[in-house]
């Protein structure tokens, strides 16, 4: 029998969706001071999309539904529903039993959220993957999501400038013909990044911009180089790495240090800013739409964030 450390994941399907209200800078700095050329030049971001009455659970839908529809699975052989997310639409119930009424999931599976920040979606594949381990049915639906737009301080352009509102959603199965490897961390702080939980009007993002950009460019590496050491391979025989979108310049000095051209660093942030548990899973779903993923290839995605958190993963496709 197959060692259960040996069963790697194949991804059947991705979908994800953006919010239609596009923010770009220039309508930012008609609420705080800043302009589009900072923002471009420190961190890559041209626009972002943020929700307009559409609950958290409302875009984990939309990309649920269309992650779903692209499977052709039926839903009656999905093992689990995990959602990432430190932005839910309420404390409870989750996102994810929202979720299991929406999309009509039966009611004999797990479903709940989790929340490791921006590293989410890798800590909910690894911990989906588990749960297809101890089952009898195939399939697991992933998701990352977020409603970052509500949590923002508006008046603090270190922070509101950054951030976005998406979804991403993958249906997943164990296969043991695919390589995969994970790699997650955690270390208590609530120094570098925070959003307290307290009246909603207080319930802000708080950051320390030059600490989380540190942590983000020593992580990234510790990351990938540990996925590479797990599973024996080298960054050579990477097709793409596909990291969190935070900020390009983290992406570039990531590039640099590890000695990898820009082109293998899949990049959207311009597009939706940092959206965090979503980031990765977004960009998986539009990299398939343009057909950069191609069957065989191998992908090393990496996630950091409030926690801290990080986390790295050898995904085969
Ligand atoms: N527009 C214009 N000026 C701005 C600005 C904005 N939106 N935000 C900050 N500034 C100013 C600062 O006030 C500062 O001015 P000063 O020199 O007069 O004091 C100057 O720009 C430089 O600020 P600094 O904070 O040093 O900029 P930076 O190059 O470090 O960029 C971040 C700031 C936030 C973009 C950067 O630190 C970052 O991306 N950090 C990581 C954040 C992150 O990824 N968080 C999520 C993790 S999951």
């Amino acid at each position: 029998m197959m060692k259960p450390e040996m069963k790697g994941i194949h991804v059947v399907a991705t979908g994800h969706y953006a919010p239609g209200n596009v923010v770009t800078n220039d309508d930012l700095s008609k609420i705080v001071e800043t302009n589009d050329e900072w923002i471009r030049q420190r961190t890559g971001i041209e626009r972002r999309h943020f929700t307009e009455g559409e609950k958290n659970s409302d875009i984990a839908y939309k990309a649920a539904k269309m992650a779903l529809e692209k499977s052709g699975i039926d839903v009656n052989d999905l093992a689990a529903l995990v959602v990432a997310t430190f932005s839910p639409d309420y404390f409870v119930p989750s996102v994810a039993c929202i979720l299991q009424r929406e999309l009509e999931l039966p009611t004999d599976m797990p479903c709940f959220d989790l929340n490791a920040a921006c590293s989410g979606f890798l800590y909910a594949i690894q911990v989906a993957r588990g749960l297809l381990l101890q089952s009898r049915k195939r399939y697991a639906l992933v998701i990352g999501s977020e409603v970052i737009s509500k949590v923002l301080d508006m008046d603090d352009r270190g922070t509101c400038i950054l951030f976005g509102d998406g979804a991403g959603a993958a249906v997943i199965e164990l296969d043991e013909t695919k390589k995969y490897f994970s790699y997650l961390g955690a270390e208590g702080n609530e120094e570098y990044i925070y959003c307290p939980n307290a009246d909603e009007e207080k319930r802000k993002v708080h950051m320390d911009g030059a600490k989380v950009f540190k942590f983000a460019v020593s992580t990234v590496p510790k990351c990938i180089n540990g996925v590479l050491e797990e599973s024996g391979l080298s960054k050579d025989d990477i097709d793409y790495f596909v990291c969190h979108q935070a900020n390009k310049r983290i992406i570039e000095s990531v590039a640099q240090r590890l000695d990898i051209p820009m082109e293998k660093f899949y990049i959207n942030l311009q597009e939706y800013g940092n959206t965090s548990a979503a980031s990765i899973p977004i960009a998986l779903s539009e990299m398939e739409e343009k057909g950069l993923i191609k069957k065989g290839m191998k992908l090393i995605c990496v996630g950091f964030g409030a926690g801290l958190t990080w986390g790295g993963a050898l995904i085969e496709w």
